[in-house]
């Protein structure tokens, strides 16, 4: 039976006794199936957990000053003075999570949210999270309502998004213009929808990864933070800094967008060790001790994204409830790490080496 095997593997105390292991098996089923019952599916591009229903109904812990920021600006945009947040951090330490946290407080408060989600596996079109928005858009909107308002800028729009001209079957042909002033144009017309649509409630846009979007799609980016400052738009976009190097197109963006007045800034850090304990306790149905919380934290750095994957091998060796403070103290937060490096095998090998070195492992 693999749990039972995995079990008597880690050399448990007393765990060779057939009657002290067929409790540990028990209680590695139990701590199995209330992790699994809580986390829920695991997400297959991100590798997150999807929780039930969606993140924003699951525990969502800490973030209170960067939840306030934002809501801040969200109140600022409603007022028509449109605002950026830059959300930085490694990977899986909460920033689509803070992101969803966000937009679901935008939903409540009345105001219309568009996500566009840079690819990072390659392949996709040019200005791919911008083609997501777009389309959320028009979906929200619906045709009718949005018709006028949008027949000056589809013949634009319909270079990156042509099933546009679905909703315009007489719509013209694009002019020939250079290279150049047709993405002006495109930049142009792009925006003017987007804070058309911003007229009369916020609209929150969402650009998740921003370290994988293509170039033109950082430079539309621009464009539109350049136009907003009166407008009802919030735009929150996130990226992970660890991959940021002088020379990737990110890094210029960043750089230009820091000086618009209507830009913030927000480096996530990990969550604190009581956040970790909090976390740990509302994901689970059995109370992990203390020496456990405390060697998570140490071993993640409170980063979530770990602490979860974490308490699954916890969980999947029946271990969450271990007494031994000394075997938790010495071998707990190497193993984190290894699980750590298994959850990083899909980056590449500079990427895991940035990740790891905030969790002090050798590589
Ligand atoms: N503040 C938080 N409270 C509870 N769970 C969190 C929090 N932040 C992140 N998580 C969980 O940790 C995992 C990774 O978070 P995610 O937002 O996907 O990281 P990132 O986008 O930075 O890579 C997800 O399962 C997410 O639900
Ligand atoms: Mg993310």
């Amino acid at each position: 039976m693999a749990v039972q095997a995995q079990v008597n593997g880690h050399a448990q105390p007393g765990g060779s006794h057939p009657a002290v292991a067929g409790t540990q098996a028990q209680r590695a089923r139990e701590d199995q199936e209330a992790v699994m019952a809580t986390l829920g599916p695991v997400d297959a591009q991100s590798g997150s957990h999807l929780g039930h229903g969606g993140h924003a109904a699951s525990v969502f812990v800490g973030r209170d000053q960067e939840m306030a920021e934002v809501l801040v600006g969200l109140d600022d945009a409603a007022a028509g003075r449109g605002r950026l947040f830059l959300v930085a951090g490694e990977p899986g330490i909460g920033k689509s999570r803070l992101a969803e946290e966000v937009a679901a407080t935008a939903r409540e408060r009345g105001a219309r949210v568009a996500w566009g989600r840079c690819w990072e596996a390659g392949g996709a079109p040019a200005y791919w999270p911008w083609v997501q928005v777009v389309r959320a858009c028009l979906r929200s909107q619906g045709s009718t309502a949005l018709s006028e308002d949008l027949r000056a800028a589809a013949v634009d729009i319909a270079r990156m998004l042509p099933e546009i001209r679905d909703l315009f079957p007489d719509l013209p042909a694009p002019t020939a213009a250079d290279p150049e002033s047709a993405r002006f144009q495109l930049f142009d017309s792009t925006t003017s929808l987007l804070l058309e649509l911003a007229h009369g409630a916020p609209l929150v846009l969402v650009l998740e990864d921003l370290h994988a979007a293509d170039t033109p799609s950082l430079l539309l980016l621009q464009f539109l933070v350049g136009q907003m400052a009166d407008s009802r738009l919030l735009v929150v976009g996130n990226y992970r800094d660890v991959e940021l190097t002088p020379d990737h197109p990110l890094t210029l963006t960043l750089a230009q967008l820091s000086r618009e007045p209507s830009t913030r800034l927000l480096h996530l850090q990990g969550l604190s060790e009581d956040e970790v304990a909090r976390l740990v306790g509302a994901r689970l149905d059995v109370v992990a001790v203390p020496a456990i919380i405390s060697a998570l934290y140490r071993g993640t750095k409170g980063n979530p994204l770990f602490v979860g994957e974490a308490v699954r091998l916890l969980a999947a060796e029946g271990r969450l409830r271990l007494l031994d403070p000394a075997i938790v103290r010495v071998t707990l937060p190497k193993e984190i790490r290894g699980v750590i490096g298994r959850r990083l095998a899909h980056l590449d090998d500079a990427m895991q080496r940035c990740a790891l070195a905030g969790f002090g492992a050798r590589h």
